[in-house]
């Protein structure tokens, strides 16, 4: 097959790179997606990092395998966790990570106060660091750790009182204090009308998935691999059942998040 036509691998722990598959979709309407659910092994936010490791190099040898031009890992847990192994494992391969949007915030608000809520794993690796110090002359982060959410969110509970009264608990505290919050978990933009209500307009809320959809195209221009399409999506997840499978094809389709 041409190069040009293989898939765009898309990977996440779960329904949440649905997220970022959707701004992909609109950036990118002539590409194939492959899109990889591990939901049989989420939540990965409260694993040993060498778990996620392992978890997310087994899904990228399988998508691989299957013809795959491209992997976009729609996981911030993931990426902090193996992104450097991928590049090593499939150096002639186009390997785009999506990573907590502190820069865009920082950027939107030079000395403001910036939250990012993310999972256990992301935010205690040293790349997060590594990318807040980046900004540590102008920019006072704090951050936020959700547990449970990403669970709820797998089971199709994204809009339940359960779901509210977690985040209300989460992230009351925060509200009037922060002049903006990154969504540093793609499952969180699912979530996004509830964080908004919480803590109020003032805070601008941010996600990086945007920015990881024109990074994807702008390396496979760079390649020469944009595809002239027809354009297709393929949903797979490692749950038994489908349910994920049906539950991240009604996210996809959703009018607005
Ligand atoms: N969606 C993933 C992320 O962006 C993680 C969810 C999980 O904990 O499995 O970080």
């Amino acid at each position: 097959m041409d190069r040009k036509n293989e898939y765009i691998a898309v990977f996440d722990s779960g329904v949440g790179g649905i997220s970022v598959l959707r701004q992909l979709r609109q950036e990118l309407p002539n590409e194939r997606f492959l899109y990889f659910g591990d939901s049989a092994n989420a939540p990965y936010g409260d694993r040993p990092v060498e778990e996620v490791r392992a978890l997310t190099l087994a899904a990228a040898d399988m998508l691989m395998k299957r013809g795959s031009k491209a992997l976009v890992v729609a996981c911030n847990t993931a990426t902090a966790a193996a992104i450097e192994q991928l590049r090593q494992t499939y150096p002639d391969k186009i390997i785009v990570g999506i990573e907590p949007a502190v820069k865009l915030a920082a950027g939107h608000f030079p000395y403001g106060r910036i939250g990012v809520m993310a999972t256990q794993v992301t935010l205690k690796l040293e790349r997060f660091d590594d990318l807040v110090h980046r900004f540590d002359d102008t920019t006072r982060v704090e951050r936020i750790s959700a547990p449970g959410l990403v669970d709820l969110i797998e089971r199709g509970k994204a809009d339940s009182p359960e779901t509210e009264a977690l985040l209300t608990k989460i992230l009351s505290p925060w509200r009037g204090k922060l002049n903006a919050l990154v969504l540093g978990c793609t499952h969180y933009p699912f979530v996004k009308k509830t964080v908004a209500r919480i803590l109020g307009e003032y805070t601008e809320l941010l996600d990086g998935s945007l920015g990881t959809a024109r990074e994807t195209r702008h390396r496979l221009e760079a390649a020469g691999l944009l595809s002239d399409g027809p354009g297709e999506v393929v949903i797979e997840d490692s749950a038994p059942g489908g349910e994920s499978i049906e539950l991240a094809k009604r996210l996809l389709e959703q009018p607005e998040i």
